[in-house]
């Protein structure tokens, strides 16, 4: 159940809607190499407008500029993979407040979507300043805050928490569905559960584990992880135990073996949750492992299947794309805010959203 209201909760008919989407998407050359995050925030900003909102003030950060402008961290790309994306005209704005940002609102017609730049060329947004949030809901005049960068609710940030005590707040669509999919894996999950577990750093994963040792009937343990010899006592925990290695014997890829543990477990489990990929993907052919996982999990639509973690969902992604029979409850938009929902930890820009 999902405790906060919704967009579905108000009438945003002639109201100006600032909205904080998270748009950290990857970049290369200035481009953007995936749509995801963008396309998720597309429900809530369809329902705003055939709400009929008078307009829709997008916020984003994009990487770590660590309250510097940096040109190539400028979400000016992201306005124009938007504007391809949907049917109302769609304006970039190169600063978040002040007298030029009030006008150029002002100018944008009724109906129109209009992105601020990068708020973390400010240090006052990693810095959760109050006057900083303050002076975004001043210069764009806005009626309402909705949440729905899912991925960057677990900060907290000017654009995330001082914003809300500015505004009437409430979340998105995108933020109810993933908060509610999350939720429901660990506290009402169809047994047996299986989580999987992949990547880098362990220190990363291990409140997922012990969250999930409670929970799952099986959790197993791959990737790089793995690799580097993690060990549990717990019968709960099974360990890659066979690797792919390159020429230089470096563990790649979990090896036949180990896929075929998985994908067993996969077989009898009615939950899955995925996080981290097991192998580098990025690199032929160690990519093998996680293509028979994200398949294995895909083809199981009876199930409820959570993928998440950006490599993971990326990866998970970047495959639909290729196979678009694979399905899934979820790919989440989220990397560290689904790890520490998942975890049980209280998220700093969910919490301060008025409860329904
Ligand atoms: C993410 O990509 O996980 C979010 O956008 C948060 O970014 P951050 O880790 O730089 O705060």
């Amino acid at each position: 159940m999902f405790e906060k209201q919704t967009i579905r909760d108000i009438k945003f008919k002639g109201k100006t809607v600032l909205v904080r989407v998270d748009y950290n998407v990857p970049m290369k050359d200035g481009k953007v190499t995936s749509d995801l995050r963008i396309r998720a925030s597309l429900p809530t900003i369809e329902s705003l407008i055939n709400g009929g909102a008078k307009k829709i003030i997008l916020i984003s950060h994009l990487g770590r500029p660590e309250g510097m402008k940096n040109p190539e961290l400028s979400l000016r790309p992201v306005a124009e993979v938007l504007g391809g994306l949907v049917n109302v005209p769609v304006k970039f704005i190169s600063d978040v407040s002040g007298p030029d940002v009030e006008d150029e609102i002002k100018k944008a017609p009724n109906g129109s979507i209009v992105l601020l730049e990068n708020l973390r060329f400010w240090p006052g947004e990693e810095k959760n300043s109050a006057d900083f949030a303050r002076e975004i809901v001043e210069s764009t005049h806005a009626d309402f805050f909705v949440q729905d960068g899912f991925a960057v609710i677990h900060r907290a940030h000017a654009s995330t928490e001082a914003i809300t005590h500015e505004l009437p707040s409430v979340a998105g669509l995108l933020v109810e569905k993933e908060v509610s999919v999350l939720t429901s894996a660990i506290s009402n999950p169809k047994q047996p559960v299986l989580v999987i577990i992949g990547g880098a750093k362990v220190d990363d994963k291990e409140p997922l584990i012990s969250k999930f040792l409670g929970i799952a009937e099986n959790i197993f343990v791959g990737g790089k992880i793995a690799a580097d010899g993690y060990k549990s006592e717990s019968p709960k925990i099974s360990v890659a135990a066979d690797f792919v290695e390159d020429e230089e014997g470096n563990k790649c890829d979990i090896g036949p073996e180990s896929v075929s543990t998985i994908l067993e477990m996969v077989g009898s489990a009615e939950t899955v949750i995925w996080n981290g990929t097991v192998g580098l993907v990025e690199k032929e052919p160690f990519d093998k492992g996680s293509v028979a996982i994200a398949e294995a999990i895909g083809k199981r639509s009876d199930v409820t299947s959570i993928i998440c973690g950006g490599d993971t969902s990326g990866f998970v992604e970047g495959l639909q794309a290729l196979k678009p029979e694979l399905k899934y409850s979820l790919v989440s938009t989220g990397g560290g805010a689904s790890l520490e929902l998942l975890s049980g930890l209280e998220l700093p820009g969910l919490s301060v959203l008025l409860d329904k």
